[in-house]
């Protein structure tokens, strides 16, 4: 809802009110943003300047108080007094340009028409305030979504003058909040995302940002503003994120007079757009988020406002498949034997797609060569794609393709035929390589039309219901093209997958170097991290949960010893990490013992039944016993819990499993998920239970630990729905007295799966 009266415009929805109005001077004010509030309440926001500060620049000199500098502000211009950070700056004729931005106007939009490539939030009502300064001669126009779970700023620039104007930094959006705050964001690197970072806001500034071109590993655009006293299940906690994939910015600083700014756009580091005459820029934009009941609530309200309003459509709700990828199981090495040899294996373990990854076209054997020429191998694939396609679907399989259309091999024959293709430093200065590659300069038209053409050609030559959309490199080259480039990635992307939207897009970028809302807008899930390590996937996809929803994280497990940590996860915990995304196996299937294989099967076939539950169930992060992490997800008849440990300490205490939003009245029944305990886990220990001393690592052991499991942590709990939520007891850990049937006989990094259903009559579940 969007209610005006007077000067005054309050943006409202289930979860929030946000206030401001145009105030003396013409300058936009900002008044509140927090849980709904009336709008007769507006006044009683404003802040009252009394004698005002000294040192002030000031509007009436007579007015102490008529300063630019303390007012809160929707927005800010630049160099007119207002010594806080600016959203804005420009230059004209060489020189920076000062802005004093006052109001004009405001009116309901029926449309919020945007840049045609720019992703846009489906939905809602759009309010646009014009703001003017007829010194510079420049009209600003912010616009502010309502959505139904969370609001959306951007802000677009015209130039009314007759010269050019360059924009070195504009920000989608600018707030003073009131209050004081903890910031949490999301940093790392290539298979370290999202690492949760807790900073106190305070009057030094605290920025976060990527000015690699992409919104990178390095720091996610999301990230929170929280009361530092909040919890995940109380507390005021603002959460901030931006529809754009290259390189961004945001700033968070707290002024002297107590009030928060905080602000959020594309990076201005190397950012330059000149303005021309008549001409308009417009922002992505950002989008946020209040709850007064703590970190939960606001992921609740984002995850709504992603499923909802940004993925593509035909995917919201929709089953992902459970998918077999072969990168980490072969690499570059394989042939259609080795692949079929997978697929009949990743068919009789449950999975129903097969994503074929790198290395299937040109001469690709190794990262060195053929970015750009797909056209596919013979010698690795004699019937082509439709051959093995076929194949695939007798098999009972579909078929996904891996690309990474937007970057180059220098040893390929797109560039021998187009080396002018590639971004070059405007300096004429080579670009520097990585992974051997260069990228594509995708402001082109011509060389967006010939990805868009390569791509499309071949979705339509075989049966591809999945795509794996790749981009390993980043260019030093890119400079002022950064922006257009982004625009011509979604471009691309609109055109190739805007006619197919039956084709489930995964992007990816060494993983997680592009986990954002603008990627998201046309991929409805992303490969979180080149990291499959299941522990190290536990605080990745924990800490993506506070902002994206579970069905964006793709989520596969990979084998022990993992390729990237070197750890021996147990299978069940690789699984029971999964199970909290959109599942796959990514590891050779020939090389598992029969064992495994089967607790594979177990585990496909448990996630299949509750799918729906663990890829679109509400998720929140529960109560956990120390050491370890809890997530629940509730679907439309059950929820789901998961437990995770981390290092095992001898004589573990009793635990307690706590689960949310139950009906307290009813009863319920909790059951754990049977899951593998191999018997080569207990070693040479073995000795104290079997009848005979065996030599743990002769043949019968490593036989029985390759063919037999022993029964780990099989519970089953019954009780009120208020019982659950005070907490219920969970069996014992391995206490180191001795195997006990019943409890969890985990070491380091095991884990539980519980189903909890309402009990049915007659005491069955
Ligand atoms: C990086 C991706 O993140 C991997 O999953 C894999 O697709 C490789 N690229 C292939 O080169």
């Amino acid at each position: 809802m969007i209610e005006r009266r007077d000067r005054i415009f309050h943006l409202q929805n289930d979860s929030a009110s946000y206030l401001f109005r145009a105030a003396e001077h013409g300058f936009l004010e900002h008044l509140y943003f927090g849980p709904p509030v009336s709008t007769d309440d507006a006044e009683a926001f404003a802040v009252h300047p009394g004698t005002g500060w000294g040192c002030s620049v000031l509007y009436n000199d007579a007015d102490n108080a008529a300063s630019y500098d303390i007012l809160p502000l929707e927005w800010s211009g630049s160099g007119r007094g207002d010594y806080r950070e600016s959203p804005v700056e420009l230059r004209r004729g060489g020189q920076p340009l000062s802005t004093e931005f006052r109001f004009c106007g405001a009116e309901e939009l029926e449309r919020d028409e945007m840049h045609a490539s720019l992703p846009k939030s489906r939905g809602g009502q759009t309010l646009a305030v014009t703001l003017e300064d007829t010194h510079a001669k420049l009209r600003l126009t912010l616009l502010y979504g309502v959505l139904p779970t969370a609001m959306t700023r951007r802000a677009v620039l015209e130039n009314l003058g007759e010269e050019p104007v360059e924009i070195r930094r504009l920000m989608s959006q600018m707030m003073d909040l009131s209050g004081s705050f903890t910031l949490h964001s999301f940093t790392g690197g290539w298979i370290a995302e999202a690492r949760h970072t807790r900073t106190p806001v305070t009057q030094t500034a605290s920025v976060l940002g990527s000015t690699t071109g992409s919104s990178s590993n390095r720091c996610n655009p999301g990230f929170l503003l929280a009361d530092p006293e909040a919890t995940e299940d109380s507390g005021r906690v603002y959460g901030f994120n931006l529809l754009y994939s290259g390189s961004h910015y945001a700033s968070v600083q707290k002024s002297l007079q107590g009030r928060t700014r905080v602000m959020q756009g594309i990076s201005p580091v190397n950012f330059a757009w000149k303005l021309e005459p008549g001409d308009r820029f417009e922002t992505p934009q950002s989008v946020f988020s209040c709850s007064e009941k703590g970190f939960n609530g606001l992921s609740e309200q984002m995850h709504t406002y992603i499923l909802n309003c940004l993925i593509p459509p035909y995917w919201n709700g929709r089953s992902r498949p459970v998918l077999f990828n072969n990168w980490e199981g072969t690499m570059f090495s394989f042939n259609e034997q080795k692949l079929l040899r997978l697929a009949r294996h990743a068919r009789r373990i449950g999975c129903e797609l097969f994503v074929l990854d790198d290395g299937w076209f040109g001469a690709r054997n190794s990262d060195s060569s053929s970015l750009g020429d797909y056209s596919v191998n013979r010698k690795k694939l004699p019937g082509g794609l439709s051959g093995l396609a076929e194949k695939l679907r007798r098999q009972g399989l579909q078929f996904g393709l891996w690309f990474e259309p937007e970057s180059v091999s220098p040893d390929s024959e797109l560039y021998r035929a187009h080396p002018d293709w590639v971004l070059s430093d405007a300096s004429g200065r080579e670009d520097l390589m990585g992974r051997h590659q260069l990228l594509l300069d995708l402001t082109r038209p011509e060389v967006r039309d010939y990805i868009v053409k390569q791509v499309s050609d071949t979705l339509d030559s075989a049966p591809i219901s999945y795509v794996k959309w790749d981009m390993n490199r980043h260019s030093c080259a890119l400079g002022e093209k950064q922006h257009a480039y982004i625009l011509g990635l979604y471009d691309i992307l609109g055109r190739i997958f805007g006619p197919r939207p039956q084709i489930l897009l995964e992007s990816c970028s060494s993983g997680g170097n592009r986990f954002d809302c603008g990627m998201l807008y046309f991929s409805p899930q992303i490969w979180c991290s080149d990291d499959s390590d299941a522990i190290e996937r536990l605080q990745i996809q924990n800490s993506l949960s506070y902002l994206y929803p579970q069905s964006c994280f793709g989520a596969h497990v990979s084998a022990a010893p993992n390729a990237q940590t070197l750890r021996h996860t147990p299978l069940p915990t690789r699984g029971n990490v999964s199970f909290f995304g959109c599942l796959g196996y990514e590891l050779d299937l020939e090389l598992l013992p029969p064992v495994e294989l089967a607790e594979i099967r177990a585990q496909i076939a448990y996630y299949q039944l509750h799918r729906q539950t663990f890829q679109f169930g509400r998720m929140r992060r529960n109560k956990a016993p120390d050491g370890a992490l809890v997530w629940q997800v509730t679907g439309k008849d059950e929820t789901l819990v998961g437990l995770y440990h981390e290092l095992m300490h001898a004589a573990p205490p009793y635990e307690t499993l706590f689960v949310a939003g139950l009906d307290p009245q009813k009863r319920y029944t909790m059951a754990s998920r049977p899951q593998l305990l191999r018997v080569g886990a207990f070693g040479g220990l073995l000795r104290y239970v079997l009848p005979v001393a065996l030599n743990p690592n002769g043949l019968v052991i490593s036989t029985a630990d390759a063919h037999y499991k022993m029964k780990d942590g099989e519970q089953t709990v019954t009780a009120s729905g208020a019982a659950f939520a005070a907490g219920v007891a969970l069996s014992a850990r391995y206490l180191g007295t001795g195997y006990d049937a019943n409890g969890r006989m985990q070491s380091d990094f095991g884990s539980n799966i519980y189903l909890v259903c309402e009990e049915k009559t007659g005491g069955e579940t």
